[in-house]
């Protein structure tokens, strides 16, 4: 069964019609071509599928596509400024926070989604805001660098 829902998607209001099984991540990655979010476990274990709802970080891969309606999503997609890439994402470049960029998504969404509630935090709190990302290639020294520049500045 079908329902038809209508949501903030990137900044854009959208209206689409969705499965009532499918998840959010399905949705974006199926329906809307944004295939930022990776799905790495299917299961709330990784992280990879991190998008914003309502402006918090949530698992898009536990997330139900209707539970959207009404509401706002962000993806990595929509979070730079037409070619003006968002703060953290430079950092990211500029620190060399990424190997393979598997997780990369899904890392910055959910820091995005930190600094959204605390602009300064501690290097303590970026870690616990990134402890349900995994990532299998950097160590995560240069993830938490690259986020402790931008909630320096
Ligand atoms: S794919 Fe969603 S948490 Fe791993
Ligand atoms: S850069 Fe490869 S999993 Fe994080």
């Amino acid at each position: 069964m079908k329902y038809k829902i209508s949501f903030t998607l990137n900044n854009e209001k959208v209206e689409h019609e969705v499965e009532s099984h499918k998840t959010l991540l399905r949705m974006l990655r199926e329906d809307f071509d944004l295939t930022g979010a990776k799905e790495g476990c299917g299961q709330g274990e990784c992280g990879a599928c991190t998008v914003l709802l309502d402006g918090k970080p949530v698992n898009s891969c536990l997330v139900l596509a209707v539970d959207a309606d009404g509401r706002d999503v962000l993806t990595i997609e929509g979070l730079s400024n037409g070619t003006e890439l968002d703060k953290l994402q430079a950092s990211f470049i500029t620190h060399g926070a990424l190997q393979c960029g598997y997780c990369t998504p899904g890392m910055i969404m959910a820091a995005k989604g930190l600094l959204n509630e605390n602009p300064h935090p501690t290097e303590e709190e970026i870690k616990e805001a990134i402890s349900g990302n995994l990532c299998r290639c950097t160590g995560y020294k240069k993830i938490i660098e690259a986020i402790m520049d931008v909630a320096e500045k």
